[in-house]
């Protein structure tokens, strides 16, 4: 039997792949691995500024890209989107949903506003553009790949204050699991990463600006056994091996990529 080389099965020329919160942070390192392999990469955002300077940046490398300002809370915003990409590319292979928020509130001082939010944007969009792009995927019958971003607090909580977080994260990983176990018979795979500290601008790119923040830090990076923050490129390639054909037998499984702070 003839082993296709390495390059063949990391390539994804020909497929097309949805990045929700693609604009920055980690959404962005895992944009940037798709394009570079290949993949038509559709980042949908919240924020246009950010999301048509990742565009750029993109086309600039030789890669495609489009934006969609998406509202991943939001189910019409979802099911736009999806229409967009089916007609402008016939169909979606690769879905990432990564889109999240961890404002830390303690449980005590959370209101049910902010519960609800955080569990709007971070575990209800998954429900709405999992259900939308998988049907899309069975339609097109050639299968696809779902990657699910978590946290190491879907396993294990990491700070006061991440309460409503660790609820959404663990929920997700509950989805991920089941949907993988539905999803299946279509060869549709629903894989889930497990970042630990990663340097975004949502963690301040490891420059806090607010006491808290800094305190945070501070305590969880001497907890890293690996001595860093992650960089958003430490996903966006376990992205890409979960994306691409080197992951063919994997379902339902969420990987690790935290700099081995979950041994501490
Ligand atoms: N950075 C970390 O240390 C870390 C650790 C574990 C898990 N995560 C998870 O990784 C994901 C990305 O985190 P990050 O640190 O890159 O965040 P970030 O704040 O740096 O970037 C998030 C991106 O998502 C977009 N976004 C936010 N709400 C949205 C919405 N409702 N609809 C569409 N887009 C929206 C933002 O505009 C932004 O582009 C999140 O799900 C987060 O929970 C991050």
């Amino acid at each position: 039997m003839k082993l296709p080389t390495t390059q063949e099965v990391i390539d994804l020329s020909g497929k097309t792949a949805i990045v929700t919160g693609g604009a920055m942070g980690i959404g962005l390192g895992i944009v940037r691995r798709l394009a570079q392999a290949g993949a038509k990469v559709v980042i949908a955002d919240l924020d246009k500024k950010a999301g048509d300077s990742a565009v750029k940046e993109v086309l600039a490398g030789g890669g495609q890209a489009v934006f969609f300002q998406t509202n991943v809370a939001n189910e019409k915003d979802i099911k736009k989107l999806v229409v967009f990409v089916v007609k402008k590319y016939e169909g979606i292979d690769i879905l990432v949903n990564n889109a999240g928020i961890y404002p830390m509130v303690p449980m005590a001082q959370m209101d049910s506003t902010t519960f609800e939010k955080i569990l709007s944007v971070n575990l209800k969009s998954v429900f709405f553009s999992t259900k939308a792009v998988s049907q899309a995927m069975i339609k097109k019958g050639t299968g696809g790949k779902i990657i699910n971003i978590t946290s190491i607090d879907a396993l294990h909580p990491s700070s006061v204050g991440l309460a409503a977080y660790d609820a959404s994260k663990h929920g997700l990983w509950g989805f991920t699991k089941n949907t993988a176990l539905e999803l299946a018979p279509y060869n549709i795979s629903v894989n889930a990463i497990a970042p630990g500290g990663i340097a975004t601008p949502g963690t301040g790119t490891g420059k806090p600006t607010s006491p808290a923040m800094k305190a945070i830090l501070k305590q969880f990076l001497a907890k890293i056994p690996m001595r860093r923050m992650g960089d958003p490129d430490d996903i966006g390639k376990v992205a890409l091996f979960l994306a691409s054909d080197l992951s063919s037998y994997m379902t339902g499984t969420q990987i690790v990529v935290d700099g081995g702070v979950l041994l501490t």
